[in-house]
């Protein structure tokens, strides 16, 4: 058995002071690979020494929507930064109008830009929608983001945007919420989507599945979000983990 984290965030603080222990638990729990995904440009740096110090932690580049007052990313600079060998992504990007209200024209620019350089480096990308999904597809259209391919991170809409997502080639990332006992929406998204479709991850440090909800999440942990996964669709977490896994390096052309 084996599993790949297609998302997260271990050079945060919270994980990066022990991440002897977090890659030590990432091996335990047969989970061989991570997404380590960039949010924003002066952290970068730690999220790439990680992908150069570790040869199963992988790198991304780019600036999530929720950080407002940061270094604004242009389209050569993300696409400069994107030609290390362990930088597999761009992101992560997107909107979110969840978190931030009032005038968000710089969000969807930066969302903008993000997909032009991932069209111009060829990497695909990590895209987040929260409370703005209508906007994120519309973007995503009009930029011909289907020409870069990605995956729409952390699911949590319903299946007309899945399938939308889907139609441009995108892959959909189920993270811990998906054993959530109430997400019954994103419970039935999971069923329905193609298995050649799916990635797992963790969001860590973030939303940790159960049974550790609540709690520090860590890439470990991947390994329950396949086997809710697994339960849903009536396969064993072995295959949702090879299969996972597979289209893990598919996207990311390793
Ligand atoms: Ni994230």
């Amino acid at each position: 058995m084996s599993f790949i984290d297609s998302h997260c965030h271990i050079n945060f603080h919270e994980l990066s002071e022990n991440i002897h222990d977090v890659l030590a638990k990432m091996q335990q729990n047969e989970v061989v690979a991570a997404l380590c995904v960039s949010v924003n440009l002066a952290d970068f740096p730690q999220v790439l020494a990680l992908a150069e110090r570790y040869p199963h932690i992988y790198a991304s580049v780019g600036v999530h929507p929720d950080y407002e007052s940061v270094e604004e990313p242009t389209v050569e600079r993300l696409v400069e930064l994107a030609q290390h060998p362990k930088v597999i992504a761009i992101g992560e990007t997107g909107l979110d109008y969840y978190r931030l209200t009032g005038d968000l024209d710089w969000q969807r620019e930066r969302f903008r830009n993000h997909i032009r350089a991932s069209i111009a480096c060829g990497k695909p990308l990590i895209i987040h929608t929260r409370s703005s999904a209508e906007d994120t597809l519309r973007i995503m259209a009009e930029e011909g983001a289907e020409k870069a391919g990605g995956v729409m991170h952390c699911f949590t809409e319903n299946w007309e945007v899945a399938q939308a997502a889907l139609d441009m080639g995108f892959y959909i990332s189920f993270s811990g919420i998906v054993t959530f006992k109430n997400a019954l929406q994103i419970k039935d998204v999971a069923q329905r989507v193609p298995m050649d479709r799916i990635l797992i991850e963790t969001d860590s440090p973030y939303l940790a599945p159960v049974p550790f909800r609540g709690k520090l999440n860590q890439p470990a942990y991947v390994k329950h979000v396949a086997e809710e996964i697994a339960l849903l669709r009536g396969m064993s977490a072995a295959e949702v983990g090879q299969q996972t896994s597979g289209n893990f390096a598919r996207l990311f052309k390793l």
